[in-house]
């Protein structure tokens, strides 16, 4: 008896533990990558990638990343695995960005592409399943793209989600449920979620405004109302200006030459503006109307918008204007607490050490730009000493001098 419920307390467990997949996973942990990724060449004058961990970092090994390394490029590099279908399960893409060269303007984004994609062929117009993860662009623009491609057109999500625009590692991730609905996560915390259907423009619209309602033509929507009862006071009206009761025709104004002297005209403090009834509420008012909707019979319900069928591969396809972003821990998988997990050992092992080497890199510099600044100061003076005596000393006199006349 014991023993059988110790099986199966063990066979729940090797349940449990193999539950999710991944279908790929990558750390760029060594120089082995460039036997998983192919540079496509499809342009000749593409950047190159280089592995670094960057200039501040919380573990040499484990934050080798994928790093952007000339300015004004376009990027296309990707890997490939073996295809699958997320029919009836959760997609989970998961990936860090680190922009530490201060990005102005770039991608920092991961494409998915569909099994039939040729990798030495990839650039921007390469059919792609799905695109996601920040993008960069001045001050303006600092979102989160998630696009999906949905017969054959790339559809934006409607939702304005911020990225995060600092220079350090931070996790991004996006989970697409076959119940069609989704998360975007960022640093392993929910900053969007809903349902396909609402934030993308899939279809046409489910319901639309009814083309055959028309608000009627005695449809009162005007809630107030003149009070007749309110009638303007006799001496309301008053000239808005008048000529300055003050002003004096100029000793010197001929008239000849000056044409007639009328005085400047000013504010009239009695003016009152313009008269205007007392308000009340209309006894007709009916409301605003509200045009009644229909089912839109265009629309066609598609319970698959989450749907791919041919997951196959993974690629960075951007342009970048500062170089120097670093590409790391990529996950795809069907479990969001797989990819949690992923993200906790990987990211969340290092960001505290990542930061603490960049606060004392910042240390660093702030000292040595302060000694450079008081060895400037130092120079400054030494150079004209002679000049600083003399002032000094003529101020010393001329104050010694007017003290004695007092
Ligand atoms: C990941 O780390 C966070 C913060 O330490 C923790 O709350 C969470 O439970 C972890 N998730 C998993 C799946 O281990």
């Amino acid at each position: 008896m014991i023993r059988t419920t110790y099986s199966l307390l063990l066979l729940s467990f090797v349940i449990a533990i193999v539950y999710s997949t991944d279908y790929f996973v990558e750390k760029f942990e060594d120089e082995s990558y460039t036997k998983r990724w192919v540079q496509s060449a499809a342009k000749s004058d593409l950047g190159e990638f280089k592995l670094s961990h960057g200039k501040f970092y919380g573990d040499a090994k484990k934050d080798l990343g994928l790093q952007t390394s000339q300015d004004a490029r376009f990027y296309a590099m990707s890997a490939k695995f073996d295809s699958f279908s997320n029919e009836g399960k959760t997609l989970v893409v998961q990936f860090t960005v680190k922009h530490e060269q201060k990005i102005d303007c770039g991608g920092g984004y991961v494409k998915v592409y569909p099994a039939d994609t040729n990798q030495k062929d990839i650039t921007g117009d390469s059919p792609y399943h799905i695109m996601f993860g920040p993008d960069i662009c001045g001050y303006d623009k600092k979102k989160v793209h998630v696009i999906f491609t949905y017969k054959g057109k790339n559809l934006l999500i409607k939702k304005d989600i911020k990225c995060k625009d600092d220079e350090f590692t931070h996790l991004y991730t996006l989970i697409l449920n076959s119940d069609n609905t989704y998360e975007v996560r960022i640093d392993n915390e929910k900053v969007e979620s809903g349902k396909l259907e609402e934030d993308w423009d899939f279809t046409v619209p489910k319901r639309i405004p009814d083309p055959n309602a028309k608000k009627p033509s005695d449809w009162v929507d005007e809630e107030k109302i003149d009070d007749s009862a309110d009638k303007k006071p006799e001496d309301w009206d008053k000239p808005e200006h008048i000529p300055d009761p003050d002003a004096k025709k100029p000793e010197d104004w001929d008239d000849e030459i000056d044409g007639t002297w009328e005085p400047p005209m000013i504010d009239n403090p009695a003016y009152k503006g313009v008269w205007k009834a007392r308000q009340i509420d209309n006894p007709a008012y009916k409301g605003q109307w509200v045009h009644p909707e229909i089912d839109n019979p265009d629309y066609v319900e598609d319970q698959n918008l989450y749907l791919y069928k041919d997951i196959s591969v993974i690629g960075f396809d951007l342009w970048q204007v500062k170089s120097g972003t670093i590409f790391d821990n990529i996950i795809i998988t069907d479990s969001v607490k797989r990819a949690e997990e992923f993200g906790n050992e990987t990211w969340g092992k290092t960001k505290d050490a990542e930061k603490k080497m960049k606060d004392s890199q910042d240390e660093v510099e702030r000292k040595k730009e302060e000694e450079e600044r008081k060895k400037r100061e130092a120079e400054d003076k030494s150079k004209t000493p002679g000049d600083d005596d003399d002032t000094d000393t003529e101020h010393g006199k001329s104050t010694h001098v007017h003290d004695d006349e007092l």
